[in-house]
């Protein structure tokens, strides 16, 4: 009986508590809501802006150069031309030290540590792989909104003040939409104007569809949906082989054990003696050198030489939309850049300047002080003068080929969300 009773009052009941709490729910769900849409719109009001200031000249102090100007959104924001430094300063006649990289992917870049310990190498988490990460050819800023302080006032880029930048804020058609996402006064002082420039900037340089957009043919392949051509896939191979190009080492190309896809660096600091750049006007002066992580730019590690010559690990995605290879722009073709790594210290006479008595001056970038901080692993082990270059003139074409498939674009979507999706409801 009693069982009875309750059976026939519970439904009621139960109805009426889940009305309650659903009413209760709803208006804090709606809440919730409300604050995580405007948290969203204000975002991407954030973004747009970032997008339009990205291509702006008015932001910089000639009035003629932009973001774009050096990294080019045609290009995946690679430089937009061949020279191996862009123009900039207020009268756009000053030349920066270093070719300016692609700005996709940099969400993927960690932040800069001396040891770094490789939970993801499949080898040993114990490994230390070394200085790592961090923007910048040296490594030496952490994130992209702190990054765009620089180039909106650096001598040889924009050359902009920060009284500069807020004023060019202020007179942007878009400077309301400022005001809308971060509050109606943030453009009164200068100091906070910067700043609302410099976090828009890097907001949208996370917008992920823009700047890691994961649609290359490389992509393609890995998520089932194209097969390589002969040639490419010859290219891989040696791009991963060990005793051949062994590049995946450094420009890893399989996906983490999280099925990460792989972006092509690991981001360490490494010095390989690219040759040095007569076309940079910086280095007319014999005593000057770009040392990388030990200076001139970066500064916490003047002192200390083993961090001399070293250069951060960059992506091979959308390389092949670059005409100017390695921090100095020295090479303009691919097929030079894989040349140089397998011929180095076969062929030092092709690569490096030569002295007053026609001796060639090995490593001709790096004072010889230096010399033990140049990596000798594969590719480089064992060459020398007559040996036998790990890659033949085809097989550097078949590497190039490789490299060509890490294109943005190829795909309209990001394959490994629908991988992801298709996971999560099977
Ligand atoms: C005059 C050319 C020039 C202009 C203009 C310029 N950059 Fe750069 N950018 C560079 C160069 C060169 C580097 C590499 C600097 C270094 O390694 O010291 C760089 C590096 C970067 C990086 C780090 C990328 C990485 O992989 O480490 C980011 C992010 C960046 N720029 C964003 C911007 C933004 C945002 C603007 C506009 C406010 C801008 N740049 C304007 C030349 C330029
Ligand atoms: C030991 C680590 C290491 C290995 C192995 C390695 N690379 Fe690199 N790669 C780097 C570093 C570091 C740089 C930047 C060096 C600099 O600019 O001074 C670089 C730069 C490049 C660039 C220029 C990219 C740009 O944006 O300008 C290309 C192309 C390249 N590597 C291809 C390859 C290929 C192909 C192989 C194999 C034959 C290879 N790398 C092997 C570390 C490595």
């Amino acid at each position: 009986m009693r069982q009875n009773t309750r059976m026939r009052t519970s439904p009621i009941l139960f109805a009426a508590i889940l009305s309650l709490s659903l009413a209760i729910c709803d208006k804090y769900v709606t809440a919730a809501n409300d604050a995580w849409a405007q948290a969203y719109q204000r975002t991407q009001a954030l973004r747009e802006v970032g997008r339009r200031i990205f291509s702006d000249p008015t932001f910089s102090a000639s009035g003629k150069q932009s973001c774009a100007s050096c990294h080019d959104p045609a290009r995946r924001y690679n430089p937009p031309n061949t020279l191996a430094v862009q123009p900039g300063g207020a009268d756009l006649r000053e030349r920066g030290l270093r070719s300016p990289p692609t700005l996709t992917y940099i969400n993927r870049v960690p932040p800069y540590e001396n040891h770094h310990y490789d939970s993801d190498e499949e080898a040993d988490g114990s490994i230390d792989n070394g200085p790592t990460g961090g923007l910048g050819w040296d490594g030496r800023i952490d994130t992209g909104a702190a990054q765009a302080e620089i180039p909106l006032t650096a001598k040889f880029e924009m050359a902009n003040t920060r009284a500069g930048v807020a004023a060019a804020i202020r007179k942007a058609p878009y400077a309301q939409r400022v005001r809308d996402a971060l509050g109606s006064d943030v453009l009164d002082d200068d100091e906070r104007a910067f700043k609302a420039v410099v976090r828009a900037l890097g907001a949208f340089e996370e917008d992920y569809t823009e700047f890691s957009p994961y649609t290359s043919k490389y992509d393609a392949f890995l998520t089932g949906g194209a097969q390589l051509s002969e040639q490419e896939n010859r290219g891989l191979a040696l791009f991963n082989d060990e005793s051949k190009g062994n590049c995946a080492q450094c420009h890893r190309s399989a996906r983490g054990k999280d099925g990460t896809p792989p972006v092509f660096s690991d981001y360490g600091l490494i010095a390989l003696a690219v040759p040095r750049n007569g076309a940079i006007p910086r280095n007319r002066d014999p005593a000057f050198f770009d040392l990388g992580a030990c200076g001139p730019e970066r500064k916490d590690k003047a002192a200390q030489a083993e961090y001399c010559g070293l250069f951060r690990t960059p992506t091979l995605r959308n390389v092949s939309l670059r005409s100017a290879f390695f921090h100095n722009g020295k090479f303009h073709s691919l097929r030079d850049a894989v040349q140089f790594y397998v011929t180095r210290d076969i062929t030092p006479a092709r690569w490096y300047a030569k002295g007053a008595r026609e001796q060639v001056i090995a490593y001709d970038d790096l004072p010889a002080r230096y010399h033990p901080n140049i990596n000798r692993e594969a590719p480089f082990a064992g060459q020398a003068p007559g040996a036998t270059p790990r890659l033949s003139q085809s097989e550097i074409d078949d590497v190039v080929a490789f490299m060509r498939t890490l294109t943005d674009g190829y795909l309209k979507d990001d394959p490994y969300r629908a991988e992801r999706k298709r996971a999560a409801n099977p």
